[in-house]
């Protein structure tokens, strides 16, 4: 995909058009018009307004006559003369603003501060930054062999028309539609060191390279380098290549792709530097740039149940994350399952830009709009039946909630759980989940859980009786090793749950929002819970946790709270991931993609493999032996992946994951998976994931295994 971006300057319109025409492939095209619009505002009778803020810099006014000029001059001259070039030269040129459709959306700045007549006074200006792109338009465009021509003005969170950065939309295009060619057309022969001098075009430049040139240049071109830094911060690797070039030449596009002006990339190694103020200090100097070191800092006052696995991350788009040393790893781990849009989704982000800028805390007994809308979008994907929900932080409290619902709406204290069920590390939580030695050393939890075997539906229905509040189950065991229930046996809850007048708990913090292929992995068996427990993907890797309920159960005043639950920033989030799913396909592209990386291993027919067990992108690869080492292994090979248990290898990537992506992964396990044993544990012991392991994936894999090999 090629985005090429037009200033507002005296260009040859013609002669791009023809330009573009005989690259024979699919474009977006952007452009400005300021010196036209300033023409226009004059014969409006609205010369710009330039006013001097507080703080003396001088700008011009963005007042409603300014947005007329702008929209005649942008939209309805230059707009519609490039269309008419194009259409010329044989492209199926579609004009639009970033108002149509909603195709770029904004937020308004905060206006500006001048002085008049010796008082200090805001004025309204209508111009803002591009927040989020509606690709989909985009690429539905794009797919039906238009070629997009687009200007501002964009659309305001109020509807309004706003002004805005054509590079700053450049950024967003670029990373939501993938982009592989930017070319930005300038009035000069690329980037110059020497302003004053057209043959000190710099040739080439790595995004790392861009902070310093920032520094370097003034005006416009600092703006653009700015908005260029976004665009690779933004941008999933390999990232576009961008050229900042001539736009006054007669073939500038193919003259920029061959080669001329200034050529940006991604840098490989990009290292992030983590500023704290010890940074400074040279005694941390090692500290500041390595895995090693930070992780030495970490330990010093960390009380750390987790372990480590030698590695700090610092930055993380879409299905990858890179470690402070510039390595990037394909993360099938996605936040322990939290992560279903990847990391740091534009959309998300711009969500919670948006909301930073409102209101961060709002207690419970107050209205928040961030908090009505996710409801809204939420019971929308949920059933009917299901008609209230509480907002909590957490899978665990998700649970705690359900329990706590349970025995005040039945006024019974029993509940029924499976073996290998997980639902979390608090006191309740942990008294319906099954590991032992997650349990024993903090017990006395709770009494009168009684425990089954999981998809056995004769023992369960012997379990449930009069003191039974609840049975509480999740359709896919995830931490267990990716056990599915049989629908037979969600079924089977569902009859004894209402015989005895008790609640059926459908835990689905791992399974739910995509993961399986379906919105809810309950929806498979036809089975509607009394009570549903959520979290993980809701927020797209912020802590938000809900409990949804049955119409008719409540939960009295008093009887439960959060100070934290269904606070403004994770609820904007979630919104946001909820819109995504529930507003775009990716959703039924999960089973493909899973099925894909499923028919790769199984393919290749290792020996070390026992089994894979699969729903959605939830899989779960039985080993014949220890999967630590070869965890290790992986990670050495450029993948983040999970335990389960001692012998299960778990993936629980990100649903946006890549086909390109899935085949590293698959190459990648196929690779370490048929590595001798001894390869992978002397690699192990080595290079050592922490001797502790990750016990957030418990130890309790259905398959015996031998002792852990990394063990000290
Ligand atoms: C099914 C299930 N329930 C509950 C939890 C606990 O969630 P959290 O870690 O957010 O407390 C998990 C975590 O893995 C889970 O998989």
């Amino acid at each position: 995909m090629l985005i090429v971006k037009v200033g507002g300057g005296d260009i040859d319109l013609d002669a791009i058009a023809v330009d573009l025409a005989s690259l024979a492939r699919p474009f977006v095209l952007l452009h400005g018009a300021n010196k036209l619009r300033d023409n226009v505002a004059v014969a409006l009778g609205h010369p710009p307004t330039v006013v001097e803020s507080v703080s003396g810099y001088t700008s011009v006014l963005t007042d409603e006559h300014a947005i007329d000029a702008l929209m005649a001059a942008y939209a309805g001259i230059r707009n519609k003369r490039l269309v008419e070039a194009l259409r010329r030269a044989g492209v199926n040129a579609l004009g639009l603003t970033g108002l149509d459709g909603g195709l770029v959306q904004g937020v308004r700045g905060p206006g500006i501060r001048t002085i008049r007549d010796g008082r200090k006074l805001l004025l309204r200006d209508l111009s803002g930054k591009p927040r989020r792109v509606d690709g989909r338009l985009l690429r539905t465009l794009l797919g039906e062999g238009y070629a997009p021509v687009i200007t501002v003005p964009i659309v305001g969170e109020d509807g309004g028309a706003l002004n805005t950065e054509n590079d700053d939309v450049l950024a967003l295009l670029a990373s939501d539609l993938g982009a592989s060619d930017v070319v930005s057309l300038i009035e000069a022969p690329g980037l110059l060191s020497d302003r004053r001098d057209p043959s000190t075009v710099v040739r080439d430049l790595e995004s790392a390279d861009l902070e310093a040139w920032e520094g370097r240049v003034e005006g416009r071109m600092r703006r653009k380098i700015r908005a260029l830094r976004t665009l690779f911060e933004l941008a999933a690797p390999p990232g576009p290549v961008v050229r900042i070039a001539d736009g006054r030449t007669r073939q500038p596009v193919s003259e920029a792709l061959a080669g001329a002006g200034t050529r940006v990339t991604l840098s490989p190694g990009r290292q992030l530097a983590v500023p704290t103020s010890a940074d400074q200090d040279p005694g941390h100097a090692l500290h500041a740039t390595s895995s090693a070191g930070w992780l030495e800092r970490q330990r010093v006052h960390e009380l750390d149940p987790y372990g480590k696995r030698g590695l700090t991350l610092v930055d993380g788009t879409g299905a990858t994350v890179r470690d402070i040393e510039g390595r990037v790893y394909v993360d099938c781990i996605g936040g322990h399952g939290a992560l279903a849009l990847g990391h740091r989704h534009p959309a998300l982000a711009v969500a919670l830009a948006d909301q930073a800028e409102r209101v961060w805390s709002v207690p419970g007994s107050y209205g928040s709009p961030a908090r009505a809308r996710l409801l809204e979008r939420l019971h929308e994907a949920l059933p009917a039946e299901l008609d209230r929900t509480f907002l909590s932080n957490s899978g665990t409290e998700a649970v705690e909630a359900a329990l706590k619902i349970a025995r005040s709406h039945t006024g019974r204290s029993g509940f029924v759980a499976a073996l290998r069920g997980f639902h979390g590390r608090t006191m309740g939580a942990l008294s319906v989940t099954s590991e032992a030695r997650y349990r024993e050393p903090f017990e006395p939890l709770l009494g009168g859980v009684r425990r089954i075997p999981f998809n056995d539906r004769d023992a369960l229905r012997d379990a449930v009786d009069e003191e039974v509040a609840a049975v509480v189950l999740e359709p896919v065991q995830g931490e267990a090793g990716v056990h599915p229930a049989d629908p037979g046996f969600l079924q089977a809850a569902r009859e004894a749950c209402d015989a005895a007048g008790a609640l059926l708990v459908l835990d689905e913090v791992q399974t739910g929002f995509g993961r399986t292929g379906r919105m809810f992995a309950f929806e498979r068996a036809g089975v509607v819970p009394d009570v549903l427990c959520l979290a993980k993907s809701i927020a797209g890797g912020l802590p938000l946790g809900a409990t949804a309920v049955r119409r008719g159960i409540e939960l009295p005043l008093g009887a439960h709270g959060s100070t934290f639950g269904g606070n403004p920033l994770a609820c904007a989030v979630g919104r946001a991931t909820l819109d995504v799913l529930l507003d775009t396909e990716l959703l039924s592209e999960v089973e493909e993609k899973g099925h894909r990386l499923e028919a790769l291993l199984v393919r290749a027919s290792l020996p070390v493999v026992r089994e894979v067990r699969r729903v959605g992108l939830m899989v779960g690869i039985q080993l014949r032996l220890p999967v630590r080492p070869y965890l290790a292994r992986l990670q050495e090979e450029g993948v983040l992946a999970l335990a389960a248990g001692s012998t299960v290898l778990r993936l629980l990537p990100p649903l946006i994951i890549t086909g390109e992506q899935i085949e590293l992964v698959a190459r990648a396990l196929v690779r370490v998976l048929g590595e001798a044993p001894e390869a992978s544990s002397d690699a192990a012991r080595d290079r050592s994931l922490e001797s502790r392991g990750d016990p957030y994936a418990p130890g309790q894999g259905s398959e015996p295994g031998p002792a852990l090999l990394s063990r000290p």
